[in-house]
């Protein structure tokens, strides 16, 4: 049974991890389909950013394996990408937006060589995607947390990585920001990426992503929004500490 690319983006298939004597994860099976944004939900200890970590190959599972796009991650060659957030980044770098982008290039130049024309250009086309040529110039340190999220994604599609992965993108930004990143996203999956992104408001789970993962230790379920948001569902997982979505029935406040 070999397959090429694969019919998946990703694909993990009885994934048990542990730190200590209980899993983080436990037999979790799921395969994404290529070119969708899913989200990953579950209430904070449930294992969203140990999936995450497991996909990339950043912890070692005990049990069960993951495929991206057909191959073990350590062959995946820079298709992988992983979008860190705010606090993982030193940003008193000197480190203008460009230079973080061309960041994505070095792994595909000999050491030997600077950036030649095609690094260029791949770099201004990853700027472009994430609307932030016009920052091309301006010190990491110097620009808002949205911002710096989109340079990152701007590092990844310039890697030329068709699977990422982001853990809470939308966590202490503004509504506006919320918005742009956002909507980068949907660009990158217009343009046939495959996006994994860490969740946590299911206020907006169902307008956001196409699919939706939702774990706490297992995985209770996966799919479109509607079949993932069932209220039996929710309510077991989140163990009624769940803050009610949606307007209340009857059209109250
Ligand atoms: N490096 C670690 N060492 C030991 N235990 C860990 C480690 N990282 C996570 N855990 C534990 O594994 C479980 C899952 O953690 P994880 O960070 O994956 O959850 P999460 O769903 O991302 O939570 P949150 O919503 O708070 O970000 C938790 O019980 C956590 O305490
Ligand atoms: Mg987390």
């Amino acid at each position: 049974m070999s397959h090429n690319a694969g019919p998946y983006a990703i694909e993990v298939e009885h994934l048990t991890v542990s730190y200590g004597p209980s899993p983080a994860l436990l037999d979790v099976t799921v395969r994404i389909e290529p070119g969708l944004l899913a989200g990953v939900i579950g209430p904070n200890g449930g294992g969203k950013s140990t999936f995450i970590k497991a996909v990339l190959g950043f912890v070692k599972p005990d049990l069960g394996r993951v495929r991206i796009l057909g191959q073990p991650v350590e062959k995946t060659k820079g298709l992988v990408a992983y979008v860190p957030q705010r606090g993982a980044v030193d940003w008193d770098f000197p480190i203008t937006v460009e230079q973080v982008a061309m960041m994505g290039r070095y792994g595909r130049i000999p050491w030997w060589k600077d950036p030649g024309r095609q690094d260029k250009d791949l770099v201004h086309q990853a700027l472009a995607m994430v609307r932030m040529e016009d920052f091309r110039h301006r010190q990491i340190g110097q620009l808002s947390g949205g911002q710096q999220q989109r340079v990152f994604m701007a590092r990844a599609l310039a890697q030329g990585a068709e699977v990422l992965l982001l853990d809470e993108p939308f966590a202490g930004v503004d509504a506006a920001t919320e918005r742009a990143i956002l909507d980068v996203l949907s660009r990158a999956r217009a343009a046939g990426k495959t996006l994994v992104v860490v969740h946590h408001d299911l206020a907006t789970a169902a307008e956001y992503f196409d699919r939706l993962i939702l774990i706490k230790q297992r995985c209770y379920g996966y799919g479109p929004p509607e079949a993932v948001l069932q209220e039996e569902l929710l309510s077991e997982v989140y163990e009624g500490k769940l803050r009610l979505f949606g307007a209340p029935a009857g059209g109250g406040a």
